[in-house]
């Protein structure tokens, strides 16, 4: 038995040993080309703001926005993330070949002047844990193949233009700590899917075109405790503040507000017992403040 372990072990260093090199030679290669290209198919004027991106390597040319890790045992650098925020980047997604980006880890793009579709091909990014595109001009609607990001902790979409419903295959990726979608011209209810993000802490759906009651059951999935963020505000929800919200006994900020909400605010909510900030102006409420609040 221990005769078999140890063979495993030798065979797999030498593996090691005879391929690693080669693949270490090849993978920025691919990373480096997708990366041109996708440069390439930009205006003219982004593409000179990307002037650090030439030659091979990536890492070891220091391209601006590349991010990378040194992983020792394969003696190699890998990239794993681009962050260009603010630089007024024009174009598309439609040349990044997202394939070849598989490895990478965080794409933020945020504060540019990209526009276009925020296409299906971003999920061959499997390992994706941080994709910021907010603050562009992307439209269309959210592929719902988004839901197979399974890694994704952080989706930041907020103020583009995208329009549709929030997809349901959201609820497939359990990992999602926060989902920041305001600012765009989402419709159709709110899921009940989202119960199955237990490690949701911020939510903001502001600034929408969301319809429909919030869910009732919102309080009652325990799974939502961990939540301490959650902006609703300005759409156009309707029906009765769940008085479940009472459950989220973690939640800080609850905003509510520049919806067509009615009914009254429900005692239940002073379980939300950490909650510092509550608006719920522009509404259709009545009563009173509970005096339990
Ligand atoms: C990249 O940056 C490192 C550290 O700042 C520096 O040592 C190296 O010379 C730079 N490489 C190039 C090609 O500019
Ligand atoms: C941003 O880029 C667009 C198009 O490339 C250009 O028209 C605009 O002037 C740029 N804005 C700034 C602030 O540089
Ligand atoms: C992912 O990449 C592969 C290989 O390039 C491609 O065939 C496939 O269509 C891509 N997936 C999506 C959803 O675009
Ligand atoms: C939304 O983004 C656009 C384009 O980047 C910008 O002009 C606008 O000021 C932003 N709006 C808000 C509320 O941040
Ligand atoms: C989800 O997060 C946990 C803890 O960080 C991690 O072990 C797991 O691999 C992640 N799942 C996926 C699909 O990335
Ligand atoms: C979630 O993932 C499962 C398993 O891959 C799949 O069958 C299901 O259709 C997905 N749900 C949605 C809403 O995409
Ligand atoms: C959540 O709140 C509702 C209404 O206040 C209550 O009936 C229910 O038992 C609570 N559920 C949990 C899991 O605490």
């Amino acid at each position: 038995m221990s005769l078999t372990v140890a063979i495993i072990i030798l065979l797999s260093s030498i593996y090691n040993l005879l391929f690693i090199p080669s693949l270490a030679a090849a993978q920025p290669t691919n990373e480096a080309s997708a990366l041109l290209k996708w440069k390439a198919s930009l205006d003219k004027q982004s593409q000179s703001l990307l002037s650090s991106w030439t030659g091979s390597n990536p890492c070891h040319d220091n391209w601006t926005g590349i991010g990378y890790s040194d992983r020792a045992a394969a003696a190699k650098s890998v990239v794993t993330s681009i962050r260009i925020q603010n630089l007024n980047l024009s174009g598309t997604l439609s040349d990044l070949d997202t394939w070849s980006l598989r490895n990478f880890e965080s794409l933020d793009l945020s504060f540019n002047s990209l526009y276009g579709h925020i296409l299906s091909k971003i999920v061959n990014m499997s390992g994706l844990k941080y994709l910021d595109l907010s603050h562009n001009y992307f439209s269309g609607v959210i592929p719902s193949e988004i839901g197979m990001l399974r890694s994704l902790d952080k989706l930041h979409l907020t103020n583009n233009s995208l329009i549709g419903h929030i997809p349901n295959s959201i609820g497939n990726m359990t990992n999602l700590t926060e989902v920041l979608l305001s600012g765009n011209s989402l419709i159709g209810f709110i899921l009940n899917s989202i119960g199955n993000l237990r490690k949701l802490v911020r939510v903001d759906l502001s600034r929408n075109k969301l319809t429909g009651p919030i869910p009732p059951k919102i309080g009652t999935m325990s799974s939502l405790k961990n939540i301490q963020y959650l902006d609703r505000s300005s759409n156009y929800l309707t029906g009765a503040i769940p008085s479940s919200i009472g459950n989220l006994t973690n939640l800080y900020f609850l905003y509510l507000y520049s919806n067509q909400l009615s009914g009254s605010i429900p005692p239940e909510l002073v379980g939300a017992r950490d909650l510092i900030d509550f608006e719920i102006g522009y509404n259709l409420i009545t009563g009173t403040i509970p005096i339990t609040f």
